[in-house]
């Protein structure tokens, strides 16, 4: 018989599963994808404590990767851009690593500043849908033409996100990137910014 102690179990041990390994996983995964040639620029909004920052300035040996962050505690324990570059440093690639305190839904950055922005399940801690939007057209601005919008959210968020501008695939990532569960999934929506 299946009870509610076995379930809140399972949804304990893929919730677990998810941010220690299935996400990293996931975004080595999809950054290889991405094909980087190593010297790009590349921002990622509501780095946190800098897991995909990090994962994408391996890749990156002459190139930059930007974090963006508000540090709240409550969407990531332990939130703090000195962390933050703490974990870049354990990792090698503080060399190549900066890190801002800043809104992504009002970035102080030039239009066109970025080959690659990327965003791992942080739009959605925006509370209101416009300013989630915003933060969107955001990461749209700041690309340059024909640079690559990666955003990993769970999977209504994502489907609006595309909608709204007008453009992208969107592709489930998996079991390795459940909340819990196949109600809390991640997609990733992917777009290449016209030229
Ligand atoms: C769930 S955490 C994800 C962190 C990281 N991307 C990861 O996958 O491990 C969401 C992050 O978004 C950040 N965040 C939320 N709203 C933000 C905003 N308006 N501007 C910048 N960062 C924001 C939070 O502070 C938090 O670090």
């Amino acid at each position: 018989m299946v009870t509610a102690g076995t379930v809140l179990m399972a949804h304990n041990v893929i919730y677990l599963h998810t941010t220690l390994h299935g996400k990293l996983r996931i975004w080595r995964r999809e950054l290889d994808r991405a094909d980087l040639k190593g010297n790009e620029q590349l921002l990622d909004l509501g780095c946190g404590r800098g897991a995909v920052l990090i994962e994408a300035a391996r890749r990156l040996p002459t190139g930059h990767a930007v974090g963006v962050d508000l540090w709240s505690g409550k969407d990531q324990s332990g939130n703090r851009p000195e962390v933050t570059l703490a974990n870049a440093a354990a990792a090698g690639v503080a060399d190549r690593v900066e890190v801002h305190t800043a809104d992504m839904t009002a970035l102080p950055f030039a239009d066109g500043s970025f080959d690659v922005v990327t965003s791992a399940l942080a739009i959605h801690n925006i509370p209101s849908p416009e300013a989630r939007y915003r933060a969107v057209d955001e990461a749209m601005r700041v690309l340059r033409p024909g640079g690559q919008l990666l955003i990993a959210d769970f999977w209504p968020m994502a489907r609006k996100y595309a909608a709204h501008i007008g453009q992208g695939t969107l592709r489930g990532l998996g079991p390795g990137y459940w909340y819990g569960g196949p109600w809390l999934s991640v997609t990733l929506l992917h777009a290449v910014k016209e030229p």
